[in-house]
């Protein structure tokens, strides 16, 4: 599913999470093109509805938007309560939930902020989908700059095939936090998801890793005739 279809549904998934949203609710705002439908569809509610709502984003893309849209945002202190987070993903497990995020390089922060969430939501097209996680996505592993090579050779003994990530013009790709990623596609299929994410956090050099084992509750997930459908985490 491309272009035109998948934007559709992206927007149809976006609009039914932010149903879920109420007055006054300060909301982890993922990272993503399904996310920025999801800013669309918020501020119109805080237009039409006079909602108060106040954002934590997870990138400096999505900060930008919501600045832009003029959704008021928050740093994210000890204090904040996040109500909600919402953020898109590169595959979702049936049954489990579990998931695979980074491919925008967000993974740091919308791990972070996910993890705090009293709630935490997932909006995606339906090609997101999947059986088992691996089959479509790599895994994303966010690694410090230094001695990233010798943190890759590990990667690669644990069976990953890390693949260093560029941009588009062919330079290194760095996140937000100033790391670089190596996508990981040597994992897949990936039977156990939750021991891969220990592997990985005991991992020396790696920051982060785009297994999200266990976090989302919910995840909306819509096709491209704008039908949306409801899963929860069974296990
Ligand atoms: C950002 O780093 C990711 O985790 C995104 O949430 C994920 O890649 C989904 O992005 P799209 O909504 O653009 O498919």
């Amino acid at each position: 599913m491309t272009g035109k279809l998948q934007d559709a549904a992206k927007k149809a998934a976006a609009e039914a999470a932010a149903a879920l949203v109420e007055d006054g609710m300060v909301l982890g705002l993922g990272s993503g093109t399904t996310v920025m439908f999801l800013l669309a569809a918020l501020t119109r509610r805080m237009r039409d509805e006079r909602l108060r709502l106040r954002g934590v984003p997870t990138s400096y893309r999505t900060a930008a938007e919501a600045v832009r849209l003029g959704i008021p945002l928050l740093d994210l202190t000890a204090e904040v309560r996040v109500d909600l987070a919402i953020d898109g993903a590169d595959e979702v497990e049936l049954g489990t939930l579990a998931l695979i995020k980074g491919l925008g390089g967000a993974l740091l922060r919308e791990k972070i902020v996910a993890g705090v969430a009293q709630r935490f939501v997932i909006i995606a097209d339906a090609g997101k989908k999947v059986k088992q996680l691996g089959a479509i996505a790599a895994v994303p592993v966010e690694v410090v700059s230094y001695g990233h090579e010798v943190t890759a050779r590990r990667l690669a003994e644990l069976g990953g095939k890390p693949a260093l990530r560029r941009d588009a013009q062919g330079a290194v790709f760095v996140s937000d936090g100033g790391n670089i990623i190596y996508d990981c596609g040597g994992f897949a299929p990936i039977d156990d998801a939750e021991g891969l994410a220990e592997e990985l956090d005991a991992t020396v050099g790696v920051v982060e890793h785009g297994l999200f084992v266990g976090m989302a509750s919910e995840a909306y997930i819509a096709d491209n005739a704008g039908a949306v459908e409801v899963l929860r985490r069974e296990r």
